[in-house]
């Protein structure tokens, strides 16, 4: 399947209904995804981008019956990550000469991701490339997210290629963001942002006010999973200032796992207390063994506080436990408030090395935490839930 974009755009990418899981099994893909490619024909013919490898064969025998590949002038490779890139190699094997385009790191991650000496052409923000009538505008995008990262602006069309930045893990053949279900599209996006733009957060920012600066106008903006924003194309770039500047709503995100239900009851009743006092706060709740991790963190990402139970197992923690922190840990969230709990039979350490590993990854705790011994009596659950009042008072005073 291909089809027309804009007056000189075709999207040539491919549609993966099927996959569940991406970057081995660190992200869900509970919606599928798109790689998204596109064919720019102009006095010069551009191919901005490829697909995933195992359908790169796929996306050749396709993109022939596009175009005569001898006619493709240029590719340009915004990121060198295999998603986009692991066609290259089939592609290449049909036309070895054609120059690509990307940022210096581009050039030094394709070789060694695969090893060959294409003809790469090393550019710089602000570089231009002429295809006739339109240009090509090429703007580094460095660590967003990876050292190779740019963004394609196309002249005349009014195109940003945004590449990974503003995408989602969506499939859908509407292809446009005014066509699709927009619940499910920001939820996409939110839970792309969370699990993946977090650590850049300031680079967010700066990138997004500069290309706000240079008042390009902007029909499309086409990044390279999921839909393309068409309607109102900035509104998405507007969301990634919000969430950048260390996104909060009004909510209480609880983690836990458990061994024989004495943390979870823990859970609830520190739920029940926060509720008691604070009637507005949204509570979510999770067992992390059962849930799916990128679901928890993108709740984590909309939290104000986040609260982290585990029982004690061998002097440690419980292994979805030290999993999800392991994951918080890495995003380096900031501004969020958080505190452990759990239950114990004898040696009782999970409450301090969880309330550990929330300072080690930038979270306030809010205190020592709290942890009950076997099976929460009633004096235990009183306990519980006086913890959550704090919690809720906490919450309540907390500005956003
Ligand atoms: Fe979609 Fe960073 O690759």
């Amino acid at each position: 399947m291909t089809f027309k974009i804009s007056n000189k755009v075709a999207w040539v990418g491919k549609i993966d209904w099927e996959i569940r899981d991406y970057h081995g099994k660190e992200y869900s893909t509970h919606k599928g995804t798109s790689y998204n490619s596109y064919l720019v024909r102009d006095e010069k013919t551009v191919l901005i981008d490829t697909v995933w490898q195992p359908f790169g064969k796929e996306f050749v025998s396709n993109l022939k019956k596009e175009i005569d590949l001898n006619k493709i002038d240029y590719i340009i490779a915004n990121h060198s990550e295999v998603d986009h890139s692991g066609a290259l190699p089939e592609l290449m094997r049909e036309i070895p000469n054609t120059p690509i385009y990307c940022t210096k790191n581009g050039a030094k991650f394709l070789k060694a991701h695969y090893h060959k000496n294409w003809n790469f052409i090393e550019v710089k923000t602000g570089d231009t490339l002429d295809l006739g009538e339109n240009k090509l505008v090429f703007l580094e995008a460095r660590m967003l997210h990876w050292p190779d990262s740019m963004f394609t602006y196309l002249t005349g069309e009014n195109i940003l290629f945004s590449n990974d930045a503003f995408g989602q893990h969506y499939a859908s053949e509407l292809m446009y963001n005014d066509k699709v279900d927009n619940a499910e599209l920001y939820q996409e996006s939110i839970k792309y942002y969370a699990n993946i733009l977090t650590p850049f957060n300031p680079l967010v920012v700066k990138k997004i006010d500069e290309i706000l600066s240079m008042n390009l106008p902007l029909e499309m903006i086409c990044p390279s999973h999921g839909i393309i924003w068409r309607n109102n194309p900035l509104q998405i770039a507007d969301k990634y200032l919000e969430w950048a500047k260390n996104y909060k709503e009004n909510q209480v995100t609880i983690i836990y796992d458990t061994m024989w239900n004495a943390t979870r009851t823990m859970a609830e009743a520190i739920s029940n207390g926060i509720k008691e006092v604070n009637k507005d706060v949204t509570i979510k709740i999770y067992n992390s063994s059962n849930n799916d991790k990128n679901d928890i963190v993108t709740e984590v990402f909309k939290s104000k506080m986040v609260l982290v139970g585990s029982s004690t197992i061998n002097k440690g923690v419980l292994s979805s436990t030290a999993a999800i922190l392991e994951m918080i840990k890495g995003l380096g969230f900031k501004g969020k408030k958080g505190a452990a709990f759990g239950s114990y039979g004898w040696s009782g350490e999970s409450v301090k090395l969880i309330t550990e590993e929330l300072k080690k990854a930038g979270f306030e705790t809010i205190n020592d935490g709290i942890r009950e011994m076997w099976n929460p009596d009633d004096d235990a659950i009183v306990r519980c839930k006086d913890f959550g009042k704090s919690v809720g008072e906490i919450i309540g005073y907390t500005i956003q």
